[in-house]
């Protein structure tokens, strides 16, 4: 399962691709994964507090509410944890995952100049 995770993640991240060591070193740290066959979505609990980690659909399977679908699921999940609010950081100039996130509702809180490799992140939260 772990392979198929990281083949999924090469096609989402072709630049930064990571292993199926990496995503078993994110679980042993505490990471949640919900996975499947078209997506991924990586996030951590602290108390009442969520950071996602990193979140991916197979380009060809895109534009189809998969990703969409899963914040829904991990925020029913992280709900009944108590957990009261979401963070996580974007590429300025990621548009699609900024729109999703926009779309479900995070804001954006601050930015980060020059975070990603000479570009910025954008730092967004949620409440629930
Ligand atoms: C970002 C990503 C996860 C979106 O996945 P997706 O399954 O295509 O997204 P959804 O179909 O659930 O889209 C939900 C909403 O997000 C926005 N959105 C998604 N892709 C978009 C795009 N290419 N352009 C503009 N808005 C987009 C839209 O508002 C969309 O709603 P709509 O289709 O009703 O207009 C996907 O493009 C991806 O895997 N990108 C590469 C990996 C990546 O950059 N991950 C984010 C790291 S922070």
């Amino acid at each position: 399962m772990l392979n198929e995770l990281a083949n999924l993640h090469k096609l989402c991240f072709p630049h930064n691709p990571w292993s199926a060591d990496d995503f078993a070193d994110l679980k042993k740290s505490g990471c949640e994964i919900i996975a499947s066959q078209h997506g991924f979505i990586v996030y951590r609990q602290i108390l009442d507090e969520a950071e996602i980690i990193t979140i991916g659909v197979h380009p060809d399977a895109r534009r189809t509410g998969i990703a969409a679908a899963m914040l829904g699921i991990m925020q029913g999940d992280l709900k009944k944890s108590g957990v009261k609010h979401i963070f996580l950081e974007v590429a300025a100039d990621n548009l699609p995952a900024r729109r999703l996130y926009e779309q479900d509702g995070f804001v954006q809180i601050g930015m980060r100049p020059k975070y990603y490799d000479g570009q910025d992140a954008i730092m967004m939260r949620k409440d629930i």
